[in-house]
């Protein structure tokens, strides 16, 4: 039945911030008050998102930007069946588009494709035109519960817990009546939906069939509410598509068109995300051979049943005072494509045997409901598909719980699928649902239950511990030893394999040597050669990082700052593999302890030197000098003005390996016997973990041992206006500088050269952005060359949170401040340091403003 067209609309165009009232005695789930949100967090103040107001409770499961975010697991189910459209997940694959409150009634949808009368609809006809529904669904993102695949094997997918599933009333036109005003000719099969974010590879977009469009069973249509509430700007504000029963990557947001096909959608998010690869494909297999994303049969739609269980909550402690006590366990199931969960079973002995669990299905309440919601019919009595999630519990004794070791819990749906014992990975990491597994462990009376991971980056859960414990998590038994079992060797990951198929090619020391030079650097990882040449224009790294790999083995640092997918990449500049001889030599070339003649210099570009932290002082609560003593009293780092250094630092606390970065120091270049880093240290929170290497650097003590490695960069600046940039000379009158946060440094490092020559004739114009006036990094010294040296340097600073008495500028790095103060001038380069986002706006802006790219450094 398809709801049919009244000329009565009872939808007044959305306010912003009114929610529709229903009377108190309706028995249905209304949604929690709304706490209305106003404020942009200062996080999102720097990024592209500085527009958009949320909740600090939700946990960023990819650091600050983009905004990809559960709430905690106990939050979300306690907020009830309905979740707050601020705790709501959030899953944004880019920069949130802004929309402003005037330019929503003309928003437009286009329909176009395959149909006899392609339109374009405005917002406002939208809702006029078409029947308005309001309907109760769950979206659930295909990577929900995908840490516990990433503790198996890292996925290419970030870590989402289990609360990346939330719950609405949706109100808005079923997206067949629109399509059916279209009419869609009859090779029509797909109906592809374009969001209107701009990302890296296009518009976000997918496809669904269009027949399951036209099914009313199925439910699929637009959505400009949210429990009664206009979409918020993070849930696709004003429109998106809702697509019930399937993963919630095929619910389109900032919806601006619905084209019909033959086919299924060829957008790059349809290809490359959302699927589930046979688990025999590696990173290195499917980054190799594009035929296994365009298989459509491993496409995700309909969701897989799953379920977890969310009291006892992780590290709950439970004191057993009285035998006859009970423990409520509770959670949630839910199942795909409209299927009912049918049962939700939980064991305690570990899988031999099961009780069943009491189930609550608060969306039932809405098919006795008959009337108008939020401005939308309810109209679900007819239908028989189940697209919400649904709440079980159970009362446990006490006792029982006592003598087991783990709660599991598995649900099942009315096909009688259940969730499986065993975990299927795969390289997207998605649709994770083996039984959910909560441990428990008991002393002295107490008992403690753990979850089987911990939020975003944070380690802890059973199965961090069990695997540090050499616990095989692959084993079908959770990493459990039996009695007597040794600990197993940590389980064997497959590797990438970075050697081309097939090739077989020795290669001496000789032949190594003879390409220790810039034009055709090779290089050794693992006692494989690769020849770089061709990566030299494009390594982000920029060429110098590759050449000073140059005939050298780079295996340590090359493994510990790549990615599996650079890794799959190696096998195309594979040439060949080191004889064993050979290798032995390379890595026993002398390493500086071992020379007898003291060196002059310091840094060497092929091989890393050791240095001790020889002091540590306090510039401000996150800020810190680190010094490091060089070898002798007499010895210079090494370091041109404008490049940088390699870092590697142990990193104890996670007992991995090293942690290498760049960095540039701030100690003056002819400094003897010393070198300095500023260091702003980033904490983690709880809800985001802070910067490995700036947390390891503030844990080193007074005398540990780190190691440095370059001079590496494509810039130098050589004094006078000469530059050189990956070694092409060329002269400027002035530089524009342009940095952020820590990004001053190596701006600092050109910045002080040209002032301290006073026979350069060079002019800079600094524009610096940082939060607050404590973040300002280098103040004093730069406030001095403005004092002294103010023919020759003007700097102006910028903040996005500044004190009531601040009088500089305020804001980000914007448009304006950019054409104010960084306007194309002749002879003139722009120097930029800052975080990733600043950069990209900033070259954005510099490019409309009239700049040459060959005018523009990034260091
Ligand atoms: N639509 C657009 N335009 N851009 C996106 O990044 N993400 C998709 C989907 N729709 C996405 C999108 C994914 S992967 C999911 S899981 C859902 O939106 C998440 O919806 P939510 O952020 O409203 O919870």
């Amino acid at each position: 039945m398809v709801p049919k067209k009244s000329s009565k609309l009872g939808v007044a165009f959305p306010k912003i911030s009114t929610a529709t009232r229903v009377s108190q005695d309706v028995d249905i789930p209304l949604p929690p008050s709304p706490r209305g949100l106003n404020e942009v967090l200062s996080l999102d103040k720097d990024t592209p998102d500085n527009h958009v107001p949320r909740d600090p409770r939700l946990i960023r499961l990819t650091g600050v930007h983009p905004f990809n975010v559960e709430a905690p697991l106990t939050d979300l189910f306690n907020d009830g069946f309905l979740t707050s459209s601020e705790l709501f997940y959030v899953r944004n694959h880019g920069p949130v588009p802004q929309v402003l409150d005037y330019e929503i009634p003309t928003w437009e949808l286009s329909i176009e494709g395959l149909v006899e009368h392609p339109i374009v609809l405005s917002f406002e006809q939208i809702l006029q035109q078409f029947d308005q529904i309001t309907a109760p669904v769950t979206l659930v993102c295909a990577g929900n519960r995908r840490k516990e695949q990433n503790e198996v094997r890292k996925s290419k997918g970030f870590s989402w817990g289990a609360a990346g599933v939330s719950t609405s009333l949706f109100t808005g036109p079923m997206m067949a009546d629109i399509i059916r005003q279209a009419k869609p000719l009859r090779k029509a099969r797909y109906v592809c939906m374009e969001g209107a974010d701009k990302l890296p590879n296009g518009h976000y977009g997918t496809s669904v069939k269009l027949n399951w469009v036209m099914d009313p069973n199925r439910g699929i249509m637009l959505a400009h509410k949210m429990n009664g509430e206009p979409l918020h700007p993070d849930h696709g504000r004003p429109l998106r598509a809702v697509i019930p029963g399937q993963i919630g990557g095929r619910s389109v947001k900032w919806l601006k068109k619905l084209i019909v096909t033959e086919f299924p959608s060829d957008n790059w998010y349809h290809i490359n995300d959302n699927r589930v690869l046979p688990t025999m494909v590696t990173p290195e297999l499917a980054s190799k051979d594009p035929t296994w994303w365009h298989d459509e049969r491993y496409a995700i739609y309909d969701l897989s049943v799953n379920s977890a269980a969310v009291y006892p909550q992780h590290n709950e402690e439970l004191r057993i005072t009285s035998p006859a006590a009970k423990y409520t366990a509770r959670g949630y199931a839910y199942g795909g494509g409209g299927r009912r969960i049918t049962r939700v079973e939980v064991s305690l002995d570990n899988g031999k045997s099961w009780r069943l669990a009491n189930i609550e299905y608060p969306e039932d309440k809405y098919r006795n409901f008959d009337g108008q919601l939020y401005g939308g019919r309810v109209d679900i009595y007819w239908r028989e598909t189940c697209f919400c999630w649904c709440q079980w519990s159970l009362d446990i004794s006490v006792l029982d719980l006592e003598a087991s070791d783990a709660i599991l819990v598995r649900a099942m749906d009315e096909a009688m699928n259940i969730q499986p014992r065993d975990m299927y990975w795969s390289v997207l990491g998605m649709m994770n649902n083996p039984w959910f597994r909560i441990t428990i462990t008991k002393n002295n009376g107490v008992l403690r239950f753990e979850h089987p991971t911990q939020l975003s980056l944070i380690s802890g859960g059973w199965m961090d511990r069990v695997k540090k414990e050499g616990g095989d998590l692959t084993n079908g038994y959770w990493g459990r030893r039996s009695s007597g079992e040794a600990p197993s060797e940590p389980a064997i990951v497959e590797e990438i394999d970075m050697r081309a198929k097939g090739l077989c090619n020795s290669i001496d020391i000789e032949g190594l040597r003879k390409h220790g030079n810039p034009e055709s650097p090779w290089f050794v990882v693992n006692g494989e050669v690769y020849d770089g040449t061709r990566f030299l224009e494009g390594h982000p790294g920029g060429a110098q990082s590759i050449i000073s790999a140059a005939a050298t083995d780079v295996s340590g640092e090359f493994l510990a700052i790549h990615s599996e997918t650079a890794k799959a990449m190696m096998s195309d500049y594979h040439i060949g593999t080191l004889d064993e001889a050979s290798l032995a030599i390379l890595n026993k070339e002398p390493h500086q302890e071992l020379r007898s003649e003291p060196r002059e210099i310091f840094l060497e570009p092929r091989s890393w030197a050791k240095a001790k932290l020889s002091e540590k002082s306090t510039v401000s609560n996150d800020t810190r000098i680190f010094s490091f003593a060089l070898d002798h009293e007499q010895q210079t780092f090494g370091l041109p003005t404008g490049q940088h250094i390699m870092l590697k630092v142990h990193d104890s606390s996670a007992n991995k390996d090293s942690i290498i970065r760049a960095y540039t120091p701030v100690s003056q270049t002819y400094r003897k016997g010393s070198v300095d880093l500023l260091v702003k240290i980033y904490y983690s929170t709880p809800s985001i973990a802070g910067g490995k290497m700036t947390m390891a650097l503030d844990q080193l003590a007074i005398g540990s041992s780190v190691e440095f490695k370059g001079p590496i960069g494509k810039f130098e600046y050589l004094g006078r206006g000469n530059v050189s940039i990956n070694d092409k000379k060329r002269s400027v009158r002035s530089f524009r500088m342009i940095c952020g946060g820590s990004g001053i440094t190596p701006i600092f490092q050109v910045l002080r050269a040209v002032i301290q020559d006073s026979s350069d004739p060079t002019t800079c114009v600094v524009l610096d952005g940082n939060r607050t006036e404590e973040d300002i990094l280098c103040k004093d010294e730069l406030d001095t060359f403005a004092a002294t040296a103010s023919s020759k340097c003007s700097i102006i600073h910028t903040l996005t949170n500044g004190s009531s008495s601040w009088s500089g500028q305020r804001g980000r790095i914007s448009q304006r401040l950019l054409k104010e103060y960084v306007s194309p001038v002749e002879s003139c380069m722009v120097l930029i340091c800052g975080r990733k986002a600043m950069e990209q706006s900033a070259h954005k802006i510099l490019l409309q403003l009239g700049w040459d790219e060959s005018d523009l450094v990034f260091f």
